[in-house]
């Protein structure tokens, strides 16, 4: 092979607001995924890049917007992640992603527990933020993001998550 491997070094420097933190882990996904047209590729990157940018999570990663195994109904399906082993396919309007993917509306949950019809993938998470992905005005995917905290996430996370959406919108 010619040349070396590039060693990616995206780190969060310490002390950021949580507005400063997005401005961070916005430019380093959009450094990473400018040039790169494999979308698995991206949205791996980016799982990792929100692993490492964003305190207090255990899980971090995407679900698309894809066929049904036996029908071509489309339902969620589990994509690039950091965290422990996901439920696989989700149908539209259940559980948190799926009502994300449905309504085509960010869900910003306090308290998973009072969600109705939340899917418990890991019982250790409390909160959780999801953001749909569109393109063309068309759900394609999903932002998942889970906390072993309650109310972990707020306005300005939901903010920043929508704006990684927005960037990742043709390159996923
Ligand atoms: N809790 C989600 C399922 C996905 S996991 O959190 C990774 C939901 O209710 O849709």
């Amino acid at each position: 092979m010619k040349g070396s491997p590039t060693v990616y070094d995206f780190k969060p420097a310490d002390g950021q607001d949580v507005a400063e933190r997005y401005r961070e882990l916005l430019n380093a996904a959009d450094a990473l995924t400018a040039d790169e047209p494999d979308a698995v590729a991206n949205m791996a990157n980016v799982a990792a890049l929100m692993w490492e940018f964003l305190p207090d999570l255990n899980w971090a990663g995407f679900y698309r917007v894809a066929p049904a195994k036996v029908s071509p109904a489309l339902e969620l399906v589990l994509g690039p992640f950091v965290g422990r082993p996901a439920c696989i396919r989700i149908p539209m309007g259940t559980g948190v992603c799926g009502t994300a993917a449905s309504s085509g509306a960010t869900q910003l949950v306090e308290d998973v527990h009072a969600f109705p019809g939340h899917i418990a993938c890991d019982a250790a998470s409390q909160s959780e933020l999801v953001v749909p992905v569109l393109r063309d005005g068309q759900v394609v995917a999903v932002i998942d993001l889970d906390s072993p905290h309650p109310a972990r996430f707020t306005q300005a996370d939901a903010t920043g998550i929508e704006a990684l959406a927005a960037l990742l919108s043709t390159r996923i």
